[in-house]
């Protein structure tokens, strides 16, 4: 084993001679938080189902409203698939498709939507960017547009998880994944319900759903229904920037403005975020 190790060209740093697995010896190194690199962005996800496939009685107002705010905020605007995604899995799982084959399938979708809106939004100077400019250049991008519009979906497109026929990496966790990574100032999850509430309030026990006005990932992972991906309560556990969520209506007009200001207007989920 020594004798392995000592054949090994190192170039100086505190990782190179060990296991990345051991976590013990790299947390000493790796257990930092890492820098904000875009701290006053605000994250914005617009719901496909929810918003987009409501076309124009939802989506102009919106337009409106995101036109407006623009003056304030720099805006990173991902939206999600809608109908279309979901016409895609149903014909897809009946041809027995792996999840890996209808991910970036449904992906697609949530560009579409996001060119949908960057047209809407282009007399402000908005446009659509893929992936890889948001990954490299999308700093500059925003020094030249208060906003640009992206897919909300994550790239893991072949290689999302198996376990579920349905990708479980959607929109909601792709923003969310987005907004920490740059370490945003915040992310806020347009729906058309005014947050989150104890069970779906379009559904059965409507009737008796509540809404939460505050609640956290550890509390929503015992609830059956969510308006957003499961995943999600996952990946918020382990944050490193975003300590909560905003989920807003956005079929109330001002709603989304108010969010972006920092007001309570739906349910703020606080993630697992712990001081390192
Ligand atoms: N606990 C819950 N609280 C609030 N809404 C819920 C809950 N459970 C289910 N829902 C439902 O979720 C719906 C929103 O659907 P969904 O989240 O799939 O749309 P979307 O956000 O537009 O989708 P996408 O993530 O593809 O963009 C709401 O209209 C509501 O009926
Ligand atoms: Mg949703």
């Amino acid at each position: 084993m020594a004798e392995t190790t000592n054949t090994i060209k190192h170039v100086a740093s505190p990782l190179a001679r060990q296991t990345l697995l051991d976590g013990d010896l790299v947390r000493p190194v790796a257990g930092v938080r890492p820098i904000r690199l875009l701290p006053w962005l605000q994250v914005v996800k617009i719901g496909g189902r929810a918003i987009m496939d409501r076309g124009a009685e939802a989506i102009l107002p919106i337009v409106d409203e995101l036109r407006k705010v623009l003056p304030e905020h720099r805006l990173l605007i991902l939206t999600g698939a809608g109908i279309r995604a979901r016409h895609l899995y149903g014909v897809g799982l009946d041809l027995g498709l792996p999840v890996g084959s209808l991910a970036p399938l449904a992906a697609s979708e949530a560009g579409q939507n996001g060119h949908i809106l960057a047209s809407l939004l282009a007399p402000e100077g908005v446009s659509y960017v893929e992936h890889p400019t948001i990954a490299s250049q999308l700093a500059i991008h925003l020094a030249a547009a208060r906003a640009v519009v992206g897919s909300a979906f994550p790239p893991y497109h072949h290689h999302e998880f198996p376990g579920s026929r349905i990708p479980v990496h959607r929109a909601d966790t792709g923003a969310f994944l987005l907004a920490d990574a740059l370490g945003a100032a915040g992310l806020t999850i347009v729906e058309d319900v005014d947050g989150v509430y104890t069970a779906d309030p379009n559904g059965a026990a409507g009737a008796k759903a509540e809404l939460l006005r505050e609640t956290n990932a550890t509390e929503l992972a015992k609830q059956e229904t969510l308006p957003f991906d499961r995943a999600l309560l996952d990946v918020m556990a382990n944050a490193r920037h975003l300590e909560r969520v905003q989920v807003v209506n956005g079929l109330v007009p001002g709603r989304i403005t108010a969010a972006l200001r920092g007001e309570h207007v739906g349910t703020i989920v606080h993630t697992g975020l712990r001081p390192l």
